[in-house]
């Protein structure tokens, strides 16, 4: 099949790669030349694992190729993705200006008969608004169809998402649009849904809104668990044995964070609104959030009367491991509280870029852990990587001024933390000790 991707952000470049592994021709388009010119060379311009490999075996064997000529792409092409950003506006609703800007191209393209797929999380309703733009710039009612096709990728599994997701929704209102999909998805071994537009829309903020929700209740459980001396990882053990709960999502810690579960929130509150819905549940979800990312500073505040002039040491940024993604990452509303208080703040996270880094100029990283901690009034865990499980506790007590430890993911054994040194040591619900000084 002859696919055009446009957008080569996370989604598009993982749909791609997806397509072009099964020998589909595919042509990736993006405005910015300087990544087409990176990803025709086999350069990932993001971290995901198996990227790398698969992006060379396609060029290579000339399954893929990417341009910033739309015109030709959709020309040569049966079936249009969109995938392009949808950021939420300051008021939570969604800027879906780029998906409009892309199907006034898509129209101008259209020689014969396409299906154009949307691929972008988009608010209920914007199938409607592709096809009306579609048919306005001139292109017949027949020769095009728009299906919603929402992505349910995890950064740091998106090919193994995409190629074997729980499922694949698919929301289409033409038997001839249904079949280019059927086609279109024959080799992905992933439970088709077939249903209509807008409930394909919904499905996608459904999903995502009930799992940071999943998120939020065991945080607030978590809260409630160290102030009684309960443990939250033996509670979520015992929740997600039942089946009908199940044991996903529910890991305690300083909160959500990434370029979905904060956004597609906001955004389903303000959908709701416009519709009459008020979506408390969400609502409470989205606060508990911003109160829970903001933990490690509350027990900070508890334990020292002053922050300023004091060093707090970061251990990972990224919003959760295996990938080098720090968009609302807990850890930025961390620093960003803690350098209003006037403390330094040293940080060590071996997967953020040196162009990440330099948009935060205020604080030090640090090319290793040992170094980070290097009198430091406080550690926090913000990340759980593997290299925290292993570190070693005693010789970071030591050089610490103030052995305190922050474990915001539950990563480090109480015991442990009692054992190496620690003078204060606090978890999300799994015990701490230590008094205020
Ligand atoms: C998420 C959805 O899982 C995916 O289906 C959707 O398409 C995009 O959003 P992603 O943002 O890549 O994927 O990460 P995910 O692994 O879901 O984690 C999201 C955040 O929740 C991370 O910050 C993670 O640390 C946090 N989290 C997750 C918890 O705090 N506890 C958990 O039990 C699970």
């Amino acid at each position: 099949m002859k696919i055009c991707v446009v957008g080569a952000g996370y989604v598009g470049l993982v749909a791609a790669l997806s397509f072009a592994k099964y020998k589909n021709d595919v042509i990736c388009v993006d405005k910015d030349i300087k990544k087409v010119k990176q990803l025709n060379k086999g350069i990932p311009t993001i971290y995901e694992e198996g990227l790398e490999p698969l992006l060379n075996k396609c060029l290579k064997k000339k399954y893929i190729l990417f341009t910033n000529n739309i015109n030709k792409a959709i020309n040569l092409s049966d079936v249009i993705m969109i995938a392009v950003g949808t950021p939420t506006k300051p008021d939570w609703s969604v800027d879906i200006s780029q998906v409009v800007d892309a199907s006034i191209e898509i129209s101008k393209g259209i020689n014969k008969y396409k299906v154009i797929i949307i691929k972008s999380t988009v608010p209920v309703g914007t199938h409607e608004i592709v096809e009306n733009i579609v048919l306005k710039n001139g292109v017949d009612i027949k020769d095009f169809d728009v299906v919603s096709n929402p992505e349910f990728l995890r950064e740091g599994r998106a090919l193994n998402d995409f190629l074997h997701g729980d499922r694949m929704v698919i929301g289409c209102k033409s038997k001839k649009a249904q079949k280019v999909m059927d086609e279109l998805y024959r080799p992905f071994k992933t439970k088709i849904i077939n249903t209509n537009p807008p409930t394909a829309e919904l499905i996608k903020y459904a999903s995502n809104a009930l799992l940071a929700t999943k998120i939020s209740f065991i945080n607030e459980m978590a809260n409630l668990c160290s102030k009684v001396n309960a443990n939250i990882d033996t509670l979520s053990y015992g929740l997600g044995l039942d089946s009908r709960i199940s044991p996903e999502f529910l890991r305690a810690g300083i909160g959500y964070g990434g370029s979905c579960f904060p956004k597609d929130t906001k955004a389903l509150v303000n959908i709701g609104e416009k519709y009459g819905c008020e979506f408390n549940i969400v609502r409470s979800t989205i606060k508990v959030n911003e109160n829970q990312r903001l933990k490690p500073v509350e027990i900070l505040l508890d334990h020292y009367n002053k922050i300023e002039g004091k060093t707090i040491s970061l251990l990972g940024l990224t919003f959760k491991p295996g990938t080098d993604d720090i968009r609302d990452a807990p850890s930025l509303f961390i620093i960003d509280e803690l350098l209003q208080m006037g403390a330094s703040i040293r940080c060590y996270d071996p997967m953020v870029s040196e162009e990440i880094k330099s948009l935060f100029p205020n604080i030090t990283y640090c090319d290793s852990i040992e170094d980070t901690v290097r009198d430091s009034y406080c550690t926090i865990i913000c990340t759980e990587l593997d290299e925290f499980f292993k570190m070693d506790l005693e010789s970071i007590a030591k050089k610490m001024k103030k052995p305190m430890l922050i474990d915001g993911r539950n990563m480090i054994d109480i015991g442990e933390a009692r054992k190496s040194g620690f003078s204060y040591y606090y978890s999300i619900g799994n015990g701490s000790f230590g008094n205020k000084k």
